[in-house]
């Protein structure tokens, strides 16, 4: 750690899926503004993301989006020791307008760049509110991904489980399109499931496996194939008790399998991380585990769960910290990128 200042002004940019957002983060703690730029308007029109149209969208807002980031932290780019990019995972089109602006922005500036990892942002959501203490186990719930990752130390990460399929966004918003709901359709299910009962009990995949792994794909179909038999014999379904059903057989393996990750490796901490931490039974379930196992749990607030840049630019922090920096030449983007292989 060489010529380490006092205050770190981080400029983050994050463009991995449907969300345009820049953030200005000072020491990995200090938000002093988070724009979001969402796209969701656009795309629900599609059922889903459309990757051609998100890229374009991105570029056609991003230095707007900058400016304002800027404008609302009452800092101008002289006052930003570096710049933070969102390198992957994500869609390659989308990912590649957040770097291009980092890295000409890095340049022309003469500032080091760093390349931090999406869901390593997720995680350190939950730091910017709180402290994150080592070891720690992070749940990470998002439309891509669904994994038990082992914290041993700062950006020290170890994937200890994942889903064999579908992520649990992921088969969240296929659900909600068999219930007609719109793009998200996440916390539209959750919403109807808080109005119903766990009446159809679905099958609670690989609750019992002997590893930390998921796959909701089966659920997902489960409530499918439930919907078609009823409607093939004309049979009422109640919207809300499908809703709650999925969504009390998806909670119940995320949290068994959460639980015996804390009881084996003994981490004293349990951090929720990615979009689908802003659903209400989930927050609900996990925050009962403080009192049961004597853990604390830490939960970003809802702003910091979805995508964001404020989250990159509190990971960024660390990264700037490590001096694990890239060339603003030569960085690109990459639709895959491996969480365990930060190198410090
Ligand atoms: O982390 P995120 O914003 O984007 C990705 O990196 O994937 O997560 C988005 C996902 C979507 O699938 C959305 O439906 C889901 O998170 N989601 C929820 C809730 N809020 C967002 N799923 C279930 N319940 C919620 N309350
Ligand atoms: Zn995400």
């Amino acid at each position: 750690m060489n010529d380490f200042k006092e205050k770190i002004n981080i400029l983050a940019i994050e463009t991995s899926c449907d969300e345009t957002s820049v953030a200005v983060v000072k020491n990995g703690k200090e938000v002093l503004s988070n724009i979001v730029s969402s796209q969701i308007e656009t795309h629900k029109q599609f059922g889903g993301v459309v990757p051609e149209i998100a890229s374009r969208q991105h570029i056609e807002v991003v230095i707007q989006i900058v400016e304002e980031a800027l404008e609302e932290a009452k800092t101008s780019l002289s006052d930003i020791d570096a710049l933070c990019v969102t390198q992957g995972p994500g869609l390659i089109g989308s990912l590649l307008v957040g770097v291009n602006v980092a890295k000409a922005l890095s340049y022309a500036l003469d500032k080091p760049l760093i390349a931090a990892h999406h869901i390593a942002g997720h995680i350190y959501a939950s730091n910017i509110d709180n402290d994150i203490v080592y070891p720690s186990l992070a749940l990470v719930v998002s439309g891509g991904h669904t994994e038990l990752v082992y914290l041993k130390d700062e950006l020290n990460f170890e994937i200890i489980g994942s889903t064999h399929d579908d992520a649990v966004g992921e088969a969240y918003d296929k659900v909600a399109r068999q219930l007609n709901l719109e793009y998200p359709g996440g916390p539209k299910v959750d919403k109807l499931a808080k109005l119903g009962e766990d009446k159809y009990k679905f099958p609670r995949a690989m609750i019992d496996s002997n590893d930390y792994n998921f796959s909701f794909s089966g659920m997902k179909s489960a409530v499918i194939n439930f919907v078609h038999n009823a409607n093939q014999r004309g049979e009422e379904i109640v919207p809300e008790d499908l809703a709650c059903s999925f969504q009390m057989a998806v909670v119940e393996v995320l949290i068994t399998k959460t639980k015996k990750a804390i009881i084996n490796l003994g981490v004293k901490q349990l951090i929720l991380a990615g979009g689908v931490a802003g659903n209400s039974e989930l927050r609900k379930q996990v925050l009962e585990l403080e009192q049961e196992l004597g853990i604390e749990v830490l939960i970003p607030k809802m702003s910091y769960c979805s995508d964001n840049a404020a989250m990159m630019g509190a990971v960024g922090y660390y990264y700037y910290k490590n001096n694990i920096f890239s060339n603003p030449l030569t960085l690109n983007a990459k639709s895959t990128l491996d969480l365990e292989e930060i190198n410090k």
